[in-house]
């Protein structure tokens, strides 16, 4: 029988009206009052069993947990908590679900322990609301892009090139470990390897991208990445999702326009399209916040903080202007930092970069034009200034409570420069050929970044940690299910 949306159903006034509700029992009151949630929303609908007239048996198999159909009429309720109700009729058990093992118990558990049972942790409200939010942002992502006339391009995620040089790579082989084809030097043979060469998982797209853009204008990747550093931390993840526009004839200036108005656009369309989800995320926060000392809760709270992000441009300045304020910074001065920032040239900590922030702008800031001993090979390289220090026209873009939500440059468009960059930085021309061709064949000036994925839903969701973002985390140690 055709069944009813559990969210169509608590904004119904049809009463009377007979239907079939198919969820999962939440809590079973009284041998009277079963919550029921589908999925579709935050919220439960009640249905209430005549347990006279209903079979003991039965009535013991409504248990947290078990999927069920019920099927009566749509009542207004009496009780409070609900507008609407279900007065049962008929019900049946789909599967059962044994009370003395399911692990999940209508109370608030840890973060910790339900990513331990992440394929039972998308029945919490939490995960409903965090995977909504997911999918909005993701789909306001395309829809920012196509309006605007973006190509949507599939990059490799098995990738022949390891130059970009973002990360560690993970290996992608079908070699026999235990028994390797050998070159005579005692190498491993790649030519035996399934694509007859070394090959990778993909640590970004965009490489591929800038080949596209340079003939299609403007292009955006939006796909899985992998990274194999070993960075434990509530930011990183092994296996991310990274969106990757590149666009012709774009310089600095408009790439950091693009990146701005992209992040905003997202974080709205979140808030329009999500307002239960995010209103409930927010009162998770608070609820959070209270076991805090003072001191150390947030000054706003979620939609607060979302609303902020809006309505305030994001500060620009160089790396340059950046390590002067944080040289001044009293965490630096007081030697507070784990890293102290002893002069130009150091790279910046997380620390340094939420320092700037959350402590000195209060709002997200742009960096641009880091030293170019720190960033890749591929960005546009500034004249060198008057102390010759040399820099590249780099952006990141840090978030309040992230760090680096976004990376990218303006790319180095002319052959002898980049080839120079990349023999300085060994990095092998000849495996680049088919990448230096778009600085052979009609090059111009582009641009492009990368925005973490995660990184934003955890931004608009407000969690404190990236494994509670993604269905199935990968990290370090841990590729479970
Ligand atoms: O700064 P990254 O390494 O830049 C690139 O990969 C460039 N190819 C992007 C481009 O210009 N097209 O990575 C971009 C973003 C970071 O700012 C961060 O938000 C996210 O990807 N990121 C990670 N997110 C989760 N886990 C990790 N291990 C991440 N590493 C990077
Ligand atoms: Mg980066």
């Amino acid at each position: 029988m055709k069944h009813t949306r559990i969210k169509d159903l608590l904004n119904s006034t049809e009463y009377g009206q007979r239907i079939t509700v198919k969820g999962w029992v939440r809590t079973f009151r009284n041998n009277q009052f079963i919550a029921i949630n589908d999925g579709s929303t935050l919220g439960n609908i009640q249905a209430v069993v005549d347990f006279h007239h209903t079979d003991e048996a039965l009535l013991k198999r409504i248990t947290t947990g078990a999927a069920v159909a019920v099927t009566g009429p749509l009542v207004e309720s009496l009780g409070k908590g609900q507008r609407v109700e279900i007065k049962v009729e008929s019900l049946e058990i789909l599967g059962d679900s044994d009370p003395e093992k399911f692990p999940l118990q209508p109370k608030k558990h840890s973060l910790e322990f339900l990513r331990e049972i992440a394929h039972l942790r998308f029945r919490t409200n939490t995960f409903n609301a965090i995977f909504r939010v997911r999918t909005a942002l993701s789909f306001a992502i395309h829809q920012f892009f196509y309006e605007r006339g973006f190509v949507y391009l599939h990059t490799p995620i098995i990738t022949g090139s390891d130059a970009e040089g973002a990360g560690e790579m993970f290996q992608v082989t079908t070699l026999d470990f235990d028994n390797t084809p050998r070159n005579p030097d005692g190498s491993v043979d790649y030519r035996e390897d399934f694509f007859g060469k070394q090959t990778n998982l993909t640590v970004s797209g965009q490489l591929e991208g800038e080949l596209a853009a340079m003939a299609l204008g403007n292009i955006y990747t939006f796909g899985p990445t992998f990274r194999a550093e070993n960075s434990n931390t509530t930011r990183h993840l092994a296996e991310f999702w990274m969106i990757e526009p590149e666009m012709a004839f774009y310089e600095l200036d408009d790439n950091m326009d693009l990146a701005e108005e992209l992040l905003k656009y997202v974080i709205r369309f979140a808030l329009d399209h999500c307002p239960d989800e995010i209103e409930f995320l927010r009162t998770r926060l608070l609820e959070e916040e209270k076991n805090k000392p003072q001191k150390d809760r947030a000054e706003m709270d979620l939609v607060e903080k979302l609303n902020f992000c809006l309505d305030n441009s994001f500060e620009r300045l160089t790396y340059t202007e950046a390590i002067a304020i944080l040289q001044r910074s009293k965490p630096n001065q007081k030697k507070q930092f784990k890293y102290l920032i002893e002069g130009w040239g150091a790279d910046l900590q997380s620390e340094h970069e939420r320092y700037l922030v959350e402590k000195h702008f209060k709002k997200p800031v742009i960096l641009t034009d880091y030293p170019a001993e720190i960033k890749a090979f591929y960005m546009r390289q500034n004249e060198p200034d008057a102390e010759g220090r040399r820099t590249v026209r780099a952006m990141d873009i840090l978030f309040p409570g992230i760090g680096e939500m976004v990376g990218g440059s303006q790319r180095e468009e002319r052959l002898d420069k980049l080839t120079q960059r990349m023999e300085e930085m060994d990095i092998p021309a000849k495996e680049m050929d088919w990448f230096l061709d778009t600085r052979r064949f009609g090059t111009a000036p582009h641009s492009g970044f990368g925005v973490g994925f995660e990184r934003l839903v955890l931004f608009v969701t407000g969690m404190p940690n990236i494994r509670d973002v993604i269905p199935f985390p990968r990290t370090p140690h841990n590729a479970e299910f």
